[in-house]
């Protein structure tokens, strides 16, 4: 009875399941998701070769003193690296007067002593690199209506970061023909700026690197494709500085596994050693 009991409420789940896909398959098939712009014409990232790539993959501190160099020239005019310090840079290679003369270069908002007033100062080592805009009505103001991000955590907080965002800063494009065909209501509006590789297919940062805009003094080419992917590396610095220190600790634990298992397997192999199988 039990038996025929518990069956009968199995059928009754089953039911009620199927009922449940029955219900989403009939509004798919009656209405079919429409096609759009976004769906056939976003791109994945482009594959950069970068030094910390896998996992022997370390940061190149010379690659990462070019892209500080771009996000300092160009970045900053817009980007705040809010969960970053001045100071962080000594993992770069600079010493403590380098880092100085660093954060000097920067305006960082303070009172003033006298007057009590908002004012700025020069930074210091132990502060941030700060926000261009007092705040967020200031950079919408600037910005056509968007928010500039703030980059520290950009490379972690995208899908393939680092990839993401080289491809992002070489991608931007007319669009392409077949897509105003296809789509002519997803023409990219006024003050935006097309580029396949973002989500939504229209931005509304400009363009920001061209060829010869950062003068680099390692003798590396002047090219928006160096820049690109000297700041997507100097970001994923950014985004996880520990990168090296994970991928050590990685490797010595796979070690030690290694180690214990040949060891397991010895201790095993002497106390049966007796027992004939
Ligand atoms: C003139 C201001 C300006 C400059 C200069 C600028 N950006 Fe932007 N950036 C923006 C704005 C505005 C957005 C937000 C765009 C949006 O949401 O439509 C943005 C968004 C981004 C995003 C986020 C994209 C996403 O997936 O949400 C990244 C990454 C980025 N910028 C990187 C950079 C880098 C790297 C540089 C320097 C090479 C740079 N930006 C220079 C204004 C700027």
């Amino acid at each position: 009875m039990v038996r025929i009991g518990g069956f009968i409420i199995g059928v009754g789940f089953v039911f009620a399941l199927l009922l449940g896909i029955w219900d989403t398959v009939y509004n798919w098939i009656k209405e079919p998701p429409a096609a759009t712009a976004e769906h056939e014409f976003h791109h994945h990232p482009k594959k950069v070769d970068f030094s910390f790539n896998g996992f022997f993959g370390k940061y190149d501190n010379r690659q990462l003193q070019r892209g500080l160099q771009v996000y300092k020239e160009v970045c900053a005019a817009c980007h705040s690296l809010r969960l970053v310090s001045f100071r962080d840079l000594q993992a770069l290679g600079y010493d403590e007067g380098q880092v100085k003369t660093i954060a000097k270069g920067f305006q960082v908002p303070s009172i003033n002593p006298e007057t009590g007033e908002p004012a700025t100062r020069d930074g210091i080592p132990s502060d941030r690199f700060p926000s261009p805009y007092a705040n967020d009505v200031a950079a919408r103001a600037a910005n056509n209506n968007a928010i500039p991000p703030d980059l520290s955590l950009m490379a972690k907080a995208r899908h393939d970061g680092s990839n993401y965002i080289y491809s992002l800063l070489t991608g931007y494009q007319d669009q392409p023909a077949e897509l105003l065909k296809e789509f002519p209501e997803a023409k990219t509006p006024q003050g935006l700026h097309y580029n396949p590789y973002f989500a939504t297919l229209n931005l509304a940062m400009i363009p920001p690197l061209s060829n010869g805009q950062v003068t680099y003094s390692d003798g590396t080419a002047a090219t928006r494709d160096n820049y690109a992917k000297d700041v997507a590396a100097f970001l994923t610095w950014t985004a996880e500085p520990k990168m090296e220190a994970r991928k050590t600790a990685g490797l010595a634990t796979v070690i030690f596994l290694l180690i214990f298992c040949f060891l397991a397997y010895g201790a095993k192999k002497q106390i049966w050693r007796n027992v004939k199988d």
